[in-house]
């Protein structure tokens, strides 16, 4: 066996391959903008901004899906809560197996026993899918019983209602839904692209949720708010700040919660969420100090990132706050992918059903870098 490397390889590559598909445009979509030098984010023709907070997750979703399904339901509530009690009944093959996975992981495998389709019933049910699952196993894995769907519920109200085990306050399910609306939809991010290539096979809208899910828990993506919780831990004071992470970079670690392939400013899905765990704090929602200590990590990593990539623009981005407002909503850590994917559905399926509707198979090209066969003596 030959290890000949290809002798062009490397300037081949260097004219052709792009690193991280960065600048790329692979897709037309009618979904989304994300403006990352002027840090704008654009759903539908609504900035962000317009949409969290003044609108349910429901209506956003009844305008992310307008145009993709036929007789789309003016109010999807009504069918999303039916949806919720349908796919609940998957909770039954909860065994001790998916017990001891992340929420994300065994909601994920919860989903995977929903049958592919591309209409509207499966879309709701891939929907109500993480709303009843993540839940449920975060419920099981504190010894607690499944709580069941309320149909006639709001999204948002329902799953903290089935993790509580009992009505949050309005001012909680009002946070979460506003959570849920930011971060519907956002351009072509990993997860929304893993989803359309997955589509463009013409697989069904649960394999390409599934495809979402799995590129969203990533560290690098939607699995960053998990870790920030343990950046704050272990930080514990504002004072200790910038020292702790000059530590982490000189350890090589990534700063969780900053830096952005779009935004060269700041995300502005972490001002709309600031603004929600505000309006929390000011209800009286349990913040212990949060707030102030995430500022003054945030103050602190600008200034030190600023100082050690000054070639590179590195803002906050949504998930620092993420972390804040669904710890206050007493979401245990490792299940806030989970969360991010009740909200990111809504986004994957409008995506999914774009591609297969106006799009093609994705199918891009790699070099070759390998050996090459030797010729024949
Ligand atoms: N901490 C420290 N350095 C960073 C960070 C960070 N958070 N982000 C980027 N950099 C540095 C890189 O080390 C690199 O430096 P170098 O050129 O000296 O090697 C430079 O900035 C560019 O980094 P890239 O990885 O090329 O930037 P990319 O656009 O690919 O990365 C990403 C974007 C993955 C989000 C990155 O900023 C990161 O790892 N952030 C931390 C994880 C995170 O918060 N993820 C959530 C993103 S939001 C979302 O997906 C919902």
């Amino acid at each position: 066996m030959s290890n000949r490397v290809n002798p062009d390889a490397e300037q081949i590559i260097m004219s052709n391959a792009i690193d991280g598909l960065e600048g790329v445009v692979a897709a037309e979509t009618v979904l989304s903008e994300v403006d990352g030098a002027a840090g704008r984010l654009i759903i539908r023709g609504f900035p962000v901004e317009a949409l969290a907070g003044r609108h349910s997750y429901e209506e956003v979703l009844r305008l992310l899906w307008d145009g993709f399904f036929e007789d789309l339901p003016h109010d999807l509530g009504p069918a999303l809560g039916q949806a919720r009690v349908d796919v609940f009944r998957e909770v039954a093959a909860l065994d001790e197996g998916l017990r001891s996975l992340s929420p994300t992981e065994a909601a994920r495998a919860l989903t995977a026993r929903i049958a592919d389709g591309d209409g509207l019933d499966v879309a709701l049910r891939l929907v109500a899918a993480p709303a009843v699952f993540v839940p449920a196993v975060v419920r099981a894995k504190a010894g607690a019983a499944p709580v069941a769907p309320d149909p006639r519920s709001s999204h948002a109200a329902d799953v903290l209602r089935m993790i509580r085990g009992e009505a949050a306050p309005a001012a909680l399910a009002g946070a979460l839904d506003a959570y849920l609306v930011t971060v519907s939809d956002h351009g072509l991010n990993a997860s929304t692209f893993a989803a359309r290539v997955v589509a463009s096979t013409h697989a069904g809208l649960a394999s390409a949720v599934l495809a979402g899910i799995s590129a969203l828990k990533g560290p690098l993506h939607g699995g960053a708010p998990g870790p920030v919780i343990e950046m704050l831990d272990a930080i514990g004071e504002a004072d200790n700040a910038a020292a702790w992470l000059e530590a982490a970079l000189d350890r090589g670690d990534r700063l969780m919660g900053f830096g952005h392939r779009i935004y060269r400013v700041r995300d502005p899905r972490a001002d709309a969420l600031k603004g929600v765990i505000r309006t929390l704090a000011r209800e009286g929602a349990a913040l212990p100090g949060r707030l102030a200590l995430a500022e003054a990590v945030e103050n602190a990593a600008l200034e030190v990132l600023r100082a050690r990539k000054p070639g590179r623009s590195l803002d906050v981005n949504v998930e620092l706050y993420t972390a804040l407002l669904l710890e206050a909503l007493e979401f245990p850590p490792d299940a806030f992918t989970g969360v991010f994917a009740m909200g990111r559905a809504g986004g994957w399926i409008a995506h999914a059903r774009e591609q297969v509707i106006g799009g093609r198979l994705i199918r891009p090209q790699s070099i070759y870098v390998g050996p090459r066969p030797l010729e024949a003596a």
